[in-house]
């Protein structure tokens, strides 16, 4: 199948069994509150990204985009948002992208990571109307900044969120990319999930309803107890236990390192649920490895220096995002509320830093998701 036909079917069929985005986009067309702005986002370029973009266009306005990562870069996607006329950057560099939205001077910027958040700071260009930040890591990194210039609505932290798309979301399609590349049931295997937040205690969940056995690691001993409550088993960091499956969903660099690799049984499957691709130290594996076979496109095994073979997925990007698995339900979600946190910064000045979310911005996406409900 030609791939914009496969990003026409794939638009079809969201339009089809999702009328809460064309819902959205008929309020926008409505009310167009984009008109004469500039509007920044640094997205994963999958085509859930472009029904998106697409029903925010309606409410008028000039959209730049940047590629979060170029591991999850669709390139039919990529083509398919330049024909509607949206500038689209995917970037040599890591940064790239982003700086090239920043130079376009958004008044409104939708960001993941706070990546843009990072080069507007950078460029000392503060975006009239305000950033939403989606992810976890974003709202971590620019809680480390001392001041923020310009509002930032965090949609992070709300109810939705955590609960759907972090949880049921990642948890669903982690294990359905994992079935996807190997062929493995997980039925009596031994999964070992670092990082029990939100995003690792639905990776375990589906996990162990999918017949694995589960062990937790995590640096905070609440979430390890919490771990052990739902039904898994807590373990120590170099604990020698011989899983078949790793995951990592700590949203921190190096939670699963060269060293902790060499402990792992041959042949362990690796695979990260977390944000960026460092939570993996696949750069040292592929440095130090002796022996390097690309069994797929997002399969490699490496000999470790230490010995024995470890089994890489999506190059240790999320491989849920990498794979685009997964019920498309919880990020089409959380998107609405991007779309309804976008528009509220528009409604009137907001203060500078971080803004909670509003809960009636829930509600209109709860509403928006259960027609004739409530
Ligand atoms: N793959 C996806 O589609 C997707 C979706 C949402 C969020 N995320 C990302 O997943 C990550 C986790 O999100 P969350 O909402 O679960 O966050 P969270 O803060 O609720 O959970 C992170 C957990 O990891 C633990 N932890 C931190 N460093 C650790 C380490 N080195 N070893 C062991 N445990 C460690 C923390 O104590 C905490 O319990 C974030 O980076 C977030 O951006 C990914």
């Amino acid at each position: 199948m030609a791939s914009t036909t496969r990003v026409q079917y794939d638009l079809a069929r969201i339009q089809t069994f999702f009328p809460a985005l064309a819902a959205l986009g008929n309020r926008f067309a409505a009310e167009r509150p984009w008109e004469g702005l500039t509007i920044g986002l640094n997205m994963h370029l999958t085509t859930l990204t472009a029904t998106l973009v697409r029903e925010l266009m309606l409410g008028g306005g000039r959209f730049v985009l940047a590629a979060a990562n170029p591991a999850t870069t669709d390139g039919a996607v990529v083509e398919y948002l330049r024909e509607l006329g949206v500038e689209v950057h995917t970037g040599a560099g890591r940064s790239d992208a982003q700086t090239a939205v920043v130079a376009a001077k958004p008044d409104l910027v939708g960001d993941v990571g706070f990546a843009l958040g990072e080069e507007l700071l950078r460029a000392s260009f503060s975006p009239p109307l305000g950033l939403v930040e989606i992810t976890g890591t974003g709202i971590d990194r620019l809680r480390k900044r001392a001041a923020i210039p310009f509002p930032v609505l965090n949609i992070n932290d709300g109810k939705l969120k955590t609960a759907i798309e972090n949880r049921h979301g990642v948890g669903e399609g982690l294990w359905q990319a994992y079935t996807a590349l190997t062929g493995q049931h997980l039925a009596g295997r031994r999964v070992r999930v670092i990082g029990y937040g939100r995003v690792g205690a639905g990776v375990a969940a589906y996990a162990k309803a999918g017949g694995a056995v589960v062990e937790v690691v995590d640096t905070d001993p609440v979430r390890q107890l919490i771990a052990r409550f739902d039904g898994h088993v807590p373990v120590e960091p170099d604990a020698v236990t011989r899983p078949h499956v790793v995951v990592t969903a700590s949203g921190t660099a190096g939670a699963l390192s060269l060293a902790h690799m060499a402990k792992l049984p041959e042949d362990a499957v690796v695979i990260n649920a977390g944000h960026g691709p460092e939570e993996i130290d696949v750069a040292a594996l592929a440095d130090e490895a002796t022996e390097v076979d690309h069994i797929g496109p997002r399969v490699v095994r490496y000999r470790h220096p230490a010995g024995g073979h470890i089994v890489v997925l999506g190059h240790g990007s999320p491989l849920n995002i990498v794979m685009n698995a997964g019920s498309n339900e919880p990020v089409l979600l959380h998107f609405t509320l991007l779309a309804l946190g976008l528009r509220w910064l528009r409604e009137a000045p907001r203060p500078a830093g971080e803004n909670k979310l509003p809960h009636h911005l829930e509600a209109e996406v709860a509403r928006l998701w259960l027609p004739g409900v409530r």
